[in-house]
């Protein structure tokens, strides 16, 4: 059993603990979270220890209030602290920062903020304005506090880890962004805090958008328009998901080419309602072209 995580609640506790780290040229890894942890944030801090070489692994937990839109789900965001520092003393995490909303935000709203400008207007932009600006602005604010070497953000939020590594290279902030593969149940579900706003029936339904997912993986070898096809004719076939939109891009969130050769990566995005609950999930896809079998 380890000792587990020191807690600091504020900037100053997390500046003291890091401190003597930096000044012996260790490597700091970073692992920003909203807290509800699982299996997933497990799996990130396992990264980041990896990525850390031996230095200390940070984990914040702070729900951002800056990043929710009216009538989001932002009162009744799980807050589980206790259980939360569980799993990080499981997973030798060193410092958890877990910040009061007046610790990072002490004026309230900041006045300048991280505009993350064409890509965060598409898909869950489009559907969920301001949200990328308040998850970048809070990630531009954990980097100035934490300043970590190394920061590993999940893979399901794939539209976040694309606008942060842009972020990190427009403004040079000097951090190293891991992207970690998305953890699911034995059903395909990917592992997301929300999942449990889910009753037995939706809990079911929403293997969906998995399904959805892998069969357009397992046809993309026929190109973009039969992948999108039969990841629709899964949906049809699955009761209950709310579709908000199916995509195939670029890996970097762009248009594909009309014509892509064979060989071409992509990325395949969904975003659909089961019941109340938004969940988002996303696979790389390889493209072929029908012509081509
Ligand atoms: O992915 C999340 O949990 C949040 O968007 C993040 C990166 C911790 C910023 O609040």
């Amino acid at each position: 059993m380890t000792a587990g995580p020191v807690l600091a609640r504020t900037r100053g506790e997390l500046a003291a603990l890091l401190s003597d780290a930096r000044s012996g040229g260790r490597r700091v890894g970073f692992v920003p979270t909203m807290g509800a942890l699982h299996d997933g944030h497990a799996s990130l801090v396992r990264v980041a220890k990896e990525r850390a070489e031996g230095g200390p692994v940070v984990v914040s937990i702070f729900v951002n209030p800056l990043q929710f839109g009216p009538g989001e789900d932002l009162d009744r965001y799980p807050r589980t602290l206790e259980a939360d520092l569980e799993v990080c003393a499981r997973e030798g995490v060193d410092v958890v920062f877990a910040p009061s909303v007046e610790e990072v935000y002490p004026g309230g709203e900041p006045q300048v903020m991280v505009r993350p400008g064409p890509l965060a207007k598409v898909l869950e932009g489009k559907i969920r304005p301001g949200h990328f600006r308040g998850v970048l602005t809070v990630v531009a604010k954990l980097f100035g506090l934490v300043r970590p070497d190394v920061a590993v953000f999940g893979q399901k939020d794939y539209q976040q880890l694309v606008l942060v590594r842009r972020m990190v290279l427009d403004l040079n902030m000097g951090v190293e962004v891991v992207g970690a593969e998305t953890v699911r149940e034995t059903d395909g579900l990917a592992l997301s805090s929300r999942n449990r706003y889910l009753d037995a029936e939706q809990r079911q339904q929403a293997t969906g958008l998995y399904l959805a997912l892998r069969a357009a993986q397992e046809t993309a070898e026929y190109g973009v328009d039969v992948a999108l096809g039969a990841a629709r004719a899964e949906l049809r076939a699955q009761p209950g998901v709310d579709l908000d939109y199916l995509v195939v891009t670029d890996p970097e969130l762009g248009q594909l080419p009309p014509d892509p050769p064979s060989g071409t990566e992509a990325r395949a995005l969904i975003a659909a309602r089961v019941g109340t609950t938004r969940l988002i999930d996303n696979a790389p896809l390889l493209l072929g072209r029908l012509e081509d079998r």
